[in-house]
């Protein structure tokens, strides 16, 4: 399995929390729901003792570019993080083999739509499909709707709920070339 993101400190985190550290969070309040400890990764992410588990900080669009080199492709709150999702949609179908599969779950808000002076193509769930279908990909599931939270405290009275998109995709083993 491998992991990537572009943000140095994001890697350095996510390293932290793979290498199976308990992290603790002192609090200057005595509120119980934040003096809790908690310890995750709650799943342990290596399978078995045979499987690969490695981080590449960087862009995606230029970290993965050997076409046809992955079973899967899983992105989590991440398409939508893209200037142009346009690209990451062909980056994904290219590096995938024929037959691999796309997982996707996620909101679309668009990161870049309020930034000044960036460019952002901001489709619709719907347009996002014709565009995943036009790229190659053969869509096998397909919901919306699909309620999910995102760096959550539970025990918080303020809740945050996100209408996410699942999706799954696959890459034609039998690809055919539009003339
Ligand atoms: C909303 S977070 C989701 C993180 C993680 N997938 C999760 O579900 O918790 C989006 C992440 O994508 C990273 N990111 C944004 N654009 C990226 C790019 N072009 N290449 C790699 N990572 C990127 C951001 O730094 C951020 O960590």
């Amino acid at each position: 399995m491998y992991v990537n993101d572009t943000l140095y400190l994001n890697c350095r985190a996510t390293s932290f929390v793979l290498h199976y550290v308990v992290l603790y969070k002192f609090c200057w309040m005595l509120v119980y729901a934040f003096c809790r400890y908690m310890r995750f990764p709650d799943v342990k992410p290596m399978p078995s003792p045979k499987g690969n588990f490695s981080m590449t900080a960087g862009d995606f669009l230029e970290v993965y570019t050997n076409n046809d080199e992955w079973h899967c492709v899983a992105t989590c709150f991440f398409i939508d993080c893209a200037p142009n999702v346009v690209q990451f949609i062909e980056t994904i179908y290219d590096i995938l083999k024929p037959g691999g599969l796309w997982i996707n779950l996620g909101p679309l808000l668009y990161h870049y739509s309020d930034m000044r002076n960036e460019k952002s193509i901001e489709p619709s769930f719907k347009v996002l499909c014709d565009v995943i279908k036009k790229v190659g990909f053969e869509m096998e599931k397909c919901s919306t709707g699909i309620k999910t939270k995102y760096c959550q405290n539970p025990l918080s009275m303020l809740q945050y709920e996100y209408d996410s998109v699942f999706f799954v995709c696959r890459k034609p083993v039998d690809i055919i070339m539009d003339s």
